[in-house]
């Protein structure tokens, strides 16, 4: 069973008068432990897409089956639950909360587990991701005492708290310079070794050619989709609870 698999997946918006397929009869199956990256122009379907495969929205036909069980029988109880314990969510614009330490945005999605978790456990694990992706020096500091890609990571160590098994990055580098890009493109490699899924969404070239497999969106379709050939291998000098120079 792949955990990611969608058939003739469909989502149409409507604009006024105009009607945009923004997916158009998708089939796309994701396996366990793929790197894949999704590339295609504005407007052809990416975010769409991901926020189908992410549960943040939900297609008008087709349907997703997300570790094996149909979104569409869930309900929002339950929907909550698996996008909260099963998909990390990463984002260009980082999305984290101002004048908030690193250690308490990495420590909200486990505000959901509401007294279920202890506080001192969620603590440790909210520590623990922050050392994961090398900022655990920085953890007291708020978004804007740090770079675009520290905040980025922060992003990425509040994605990985509740132990995801996929990660959903929509445009995670779009925000940051060529030398953080390579540095969070090889923490995804370092998390992808580990076991987690990652699809990823770009428009750039090289960094689509650090995953292993890239579909490529046209106008709501699935246009290519092929294995990655050479694959490039980033190399930061982050991991493993290190700290930036
Ligand atoms: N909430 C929305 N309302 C209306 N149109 C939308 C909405 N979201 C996306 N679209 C349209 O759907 C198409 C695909 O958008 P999107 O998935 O965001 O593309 P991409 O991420 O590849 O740039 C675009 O034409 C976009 O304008
Ligand atoms: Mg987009």
């Amino acid at each position: 069973m792949k955990p990611i698999q969608l058939e003739r997946i469909c989502k149409t918006f409507y604009l006024g008068d105009t009607r945009v397929k923004a997916l158009d009869n998708v089939d796309l199956g994701i396996d366990r432990g793929e790197f894949v990256a999704v590339i295609g122009a504005s407007g052809s379907g990416k975010s769409t897409l991901m926020n189908v495969v992410g549960c943040l929205d939900q297609a008008d036909s087709g349907t997703y089956l997300l570790e094996g069980q149909s979104v569409r029988d869930l309900n929002r109880r339950r929907l909550a639950d698996i996008r909260n314990q099963r998909i990390g969510f990463v984002f260009q614009g980082f999305n984290l909360l101002a004048r908030t330490t690193a250690l308490e945005n990495v420590l909200l999605p486990l505000l959901y587990y509401r007294g279920s978790m202890p506080s001192a456990q969620a603590h440790r694990r909210a520590v623990d991701a922050l050392q994961r992706v090398g900022l655990a020096d920085r953890m007291h500091h708020e978004p804007n005492q740090l770079s675009g890609g520290q905040q980025q990571r922060v992003a990425i160590a509040r994605a990985l708290v509740n132990d995801p098994a996929i990660i959903l990055a929509d445009e995670p580098t779009g925000n940051l310079d060529s030398r953080t890009t390579l540095d969070v493109l090889a923490l995804f490699q370092e998390l992808n070794d580990s076991g987690i899924t990652i699809v990823l969404v770009t428009h750039e070239s090289d960094v689509a050619e650090h995953a292993r497999r890239v579909i490529e969106m046209q106008d709501g379709t699935i246009r290519k989709d092929f294995q990655v050939e050479n694959r490039r291998r980033a190399h930061a000098p982050v991991m493993a609870g290190g700290r930036l120079p």
